[in-house]
């Protein structure tokens, strides 16, 4: 059963789609797959119908919408020209994420974007790379590390990525293979539990251990808001300075254009000079971090 907005039937549609350029104006795409992945995420395999819409860049997102439920910033979780469709991981906090919980297969959800910033994938090329994710940061950290580990040409990977519990960690599974593709993966979560053998601790617990090559290593960090401030320290004390350091910041979106001033921080636009931002360029913006 379909059960919101769905669009007029396929025929009639395509032709409509072709002369669609508006970023303002979303475009259906079908659920191929859903599945709970965690108590509170569920993870979505998407057809759009609309090609244009999987030119996206790890680190961009897409505003995801639903008739009668508003619209919400979500990150694509997908590396980019792998397939015919997008993979979001959505968390259900509220008014539009609850109703997308309740789809399922065959379901459509209404689509604009790819919008933001991207990981500069060529300036990571001959580096180390550190991918520091905390919580639901993971999601949009997926979509760079695809990316990463499928490619030739960057040096030693290492994902630190903590959770609260054991339950709540995403993509576990996929972990597996990203270890085999050269990524070694370390894995944290904030307190003791009885069905955990790893490390015990906020993500900055496994830094100190990391082995750093001095003006060859490119830090990512994408977590909740009190994370940043911590990791970007502990990255200063290994000697990784704002240059090689990149984040990607949340902040609440309506527009996703640059026009409603939403996501403003002081004279910048997150959606638009952002998400994902290199260190350095945050310098005048204090109250980004
Ligand atoms: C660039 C970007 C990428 C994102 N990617 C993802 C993703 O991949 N998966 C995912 O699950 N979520 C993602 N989010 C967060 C997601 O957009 C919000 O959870 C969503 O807007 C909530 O909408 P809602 O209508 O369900 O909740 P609402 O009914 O609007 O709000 C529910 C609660 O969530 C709070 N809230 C709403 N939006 C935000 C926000 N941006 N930051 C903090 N608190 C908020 C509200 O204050 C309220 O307490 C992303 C946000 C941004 C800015
Ligand atoms: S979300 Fe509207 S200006 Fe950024």
């Amino acid at each position: 059963m379909k059960l919101y907005g769905n669009p007029i039937e396929g025929d009639r549609i395509e032709p409509i789609l072709e002369n669609i350029e508006s970023p303002y104006l979303p475009t259906p795409g079908i659920i191929e797959r859903a599945l709970r992945v965690t108590e509170k995420e569920k993870f979505f395999t998407v057809t759009p119908l609309s090609p244009r819409l999987l030119d996206y860049r790890p680190g961009q997102f897409f505003m995801v919408g639903l008739p009668g439920y508003g619209e919400a910033p979500i990150s694509v979780t997908s590396a980019p020209g792998s397939a015919k469709t997008l993979d979001l991981c959505i968390r259900a906090v509220g008014n539009l994420t609850d109703a997308v919980h309740r789809l399922g297969k065959g379901d459509w959800l209404w689509i604009r974007g790819p919008f933001g910033t991207s990981f500069p994938l060529h300036e990571m090329k001959g580096k180390d790379i550190i991918f520091v994710a905390g919580g639901i940061g993971i999601v949009p950290m997926r979509s760079l590390i695809k990316a990463v580990v499928r490619e030739h040409g960057f040096g030693k990977k290492t994902l630190i990525y903590g959770s609260k519990s054991p339950e709540e960690m995403l993509f576990t599974e996929e972990m597996e293979d990203w270890r085999a593709r050269g990524c070694d993966v370390q894995l944290t979560i904030d307190k003791p539990h009885p069905e955990w053998g790893g490390n015990v601790g906020v993500v900055t617990t496994l830094i100190p251990k990391l082995k750093v090559r001095e003006g060859k290593t490119i830090a990512v960090i994408i977590g909740p808001p009190v994370m940043y401030k911590f990791v970007i320290l502990s990255l200063k004390g290994k000697l990784i300075g704002p240059e090689h350091i990149f984040v990607s910041l949340e902040r609440r979106m309506r527009c996703g254009v640059g026009k409603c001033g939403h996501c403003q921080i002081n004279g910048c636009y997150v959606c638009q000079e952002g998400p994902v931002f290199k260190l350095s360029e945050l310098k005048d913006l204090p109250e980004a971090i």
